[in-house]
């Protein structure tokens, strides 16, 4: 039985809510004062505290404060008479798991407390431990663990050994950047790493970034200026989005390829390359060869090691292994101590389609981080993917099948009401019509919109 202490200096909210949670089959205590109120905490350390803000000892947010010292996985639950944007956010900055207005709405206080304890036995069954990836790894370590990656691995190996030319190929976020950084940090005697975006500048600028540029060689040009090529010097070039290169420039870098040699713009002298050239792309090359917008010569010369990055809903055995270490990663940098993810989160994970791959996870983990009230991630805390273009659109083709999210069977009953919803939501019938594509009676019609609580505007 789950153990409520109530604190609030109006003895008939004490005396309501006793009723009404020993009802509901909670153990309660009350408390006028806050000091009354600290010490049946420490004898009796209840699970969940009802707290009001204005007492006539302490203020509340002390007494929040007080609580959280005694035990820091306490859930508090503040309640007051002020609507204020301010100390809304002073209690949950400090610590406080809900905040609900004065009156108190009996449900709104349920649903509060019913969530309340759902973490607390979320945290005790995960019982402090971390979902940790199985081997100790350093930050800047790429996380797979299936055999796609782990072939990866050994071709990160392999051209670590020599300055062969690399091409990266995957959807975004896949990890090309981090892939082309551990090539360069597996390299020996390299130094420095260079990226250029090769989408990000005009084409003008962008031959003068690579190449580097005479004095004098075009207006503008008033003192000799080194190209990353040349910059780089024995270190890694990282040319991101190869694919954004014009024509005219891709002839050239094929030379550099060829080569291994060039001239600064506006100049005679050759150039040499030393360095490793390391190419990226999101955009699938083969296809854009076919298209006729990227050359076929460089790419075969590109494409001599390549490295394709599965997207991550074709890797799912990483996930868990990418939040265990994701996570560990954000508690360092935001101070925080997150657990892990609620089991019916990482079913809803599980079932996405990541279009931003490993970025979109960390991203939403990052931002759960920030705004989570218990130590593991649920479902309130992802409001950003439910509200996804993507996610909305996996839901509806989810619709279509007869499984739940959760990937348990539909009942008859949910799948007549997702039908019905269907059916009415594609066409602009009216009911009798409708009546007629379902095959019932208009009173039976009446009967499920009922039943499932659908609104039906159309007469
Ligand atoms: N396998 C992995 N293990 C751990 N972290 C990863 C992994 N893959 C990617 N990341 C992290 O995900 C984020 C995105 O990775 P990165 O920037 O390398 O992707 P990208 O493929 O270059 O994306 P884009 O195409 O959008 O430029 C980074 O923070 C990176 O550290
Ligand atoms: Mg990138």
């Amino acid at each position: 039985m789950s153990k409520i202490l109530v604190i609030d200096d109006d003895s008939s909210i004490c005396e309501t809510l006793e009723l009404y949670l020993t009802e509901e089959g909670y153990k309660v205590q009350t408390a006028l004062t806050g000091t009354d109120g600290l010490n049946r905490f420490v004898e009796t350390s209840p699970d969940v505290v009802i707290l009001d803000i204005r007492l006539p000892d302490i203020d509340g947010f002390t007494v929040l404060e007080d609580l959280r010292e005694e035990n820091e996985n306490v859930k508090v639950i503040m309640i007051t008479a002020h609507h204020d944007m301010e100390s809304t956010i002073e209690a949950m900055k400090g610590g406080a798991f809900d905040y609900i207005h004065k009156p108190v709405d009996v449900d709104e206080l349920d649903i509060a407390i019913k969530k309340a304890i759902n973490t607390i036995n979320m945290e005790r069954k995960i019982n402090g431990l971390l979902m940790e990836p199985s081997r100790d790894f350093k930050f800047g370590d790429i996380i797979g663990t299936g055999p796609k990656m782990s072939e990866i691995f050994k071709t990160i190996g392999v051209v670590s050994q020599s300055k062969t030319t690399v091409l990266i190929q995957g959807e975004s976020g896949t990890g090309k950047e981090l892939i082309a950084k551990v090539i360069h940090n597996n390299t020996s005697r390299s130094e420095p790493y260079i990226a250029v975006n090769c989408s990000a500048i005009v084409e003008t600028l962008l031959e003068s970034e690579l190449f580097g540029h005479e004095k004098g060689s075009f207006t503008g040009a008033i003192t000799r200026k080194l190209g990353k090529f040349e910059l780089a010097r024995y270190g890694t070039v990282f040319l991101d989005e190869i694919s954004e290169m014009s024509f005219n420039l891709q002839a050239k870098l094929l030379r550099v390829l060829q080569e291994m040699e060039f001239e600064r713009v506006g100049g005679k002298d050759k150039v040499r390359v030393n360095g490793r050239i390391i190419a990226a792309t999101n955009k699938d090359l083969r296809t854009l060869v076919k298209e006729g917008k990227f050359r076929d010569d460089l790419y075969y010369r590109l494409n001599i090691v390549s490295i394709d990055i599965p997207p991550l809903r074709n890797r799912m055995e990483d996930l868990e292994p990418l939040i265990g270490y994701l996570l560990t990663k954000i508690n360092r940098d935001l101070h925080k101590r997150i657990v892990g993810v609620s089991d019916e989160m990482m079913d809803i994970f599980r079932q996405y389609s990541w279009p931003g791959n490993i970025r979109e996870l960390e991203n939403l983990l990052v931002r759960a981080a920030v705004v989570a009230k218990g130590q593991i991630l649920a479902k309130e805390d992802f409001p950003v993917l439910f509200e996804s273009v993507d996610y909305k659109k996996m839901e509806t083709e989810r619709e279509e099948e007869t499984k739940s999210i959760a990937g348990e069977f539909l009942t008859l009953d949910e799948i007549e009401e997702r039908h019905i919803r269907k059916v009415i939501r594609d066409t602009d019938k009216n009911k009798g019509e409708i009546c007629d594509i379902l095959g019932i009676s208009r009173p039976t019609f009446e009967r499920k919109l009922e039943k499932y609580g659908i609104t039906f505007e159309r007469e």
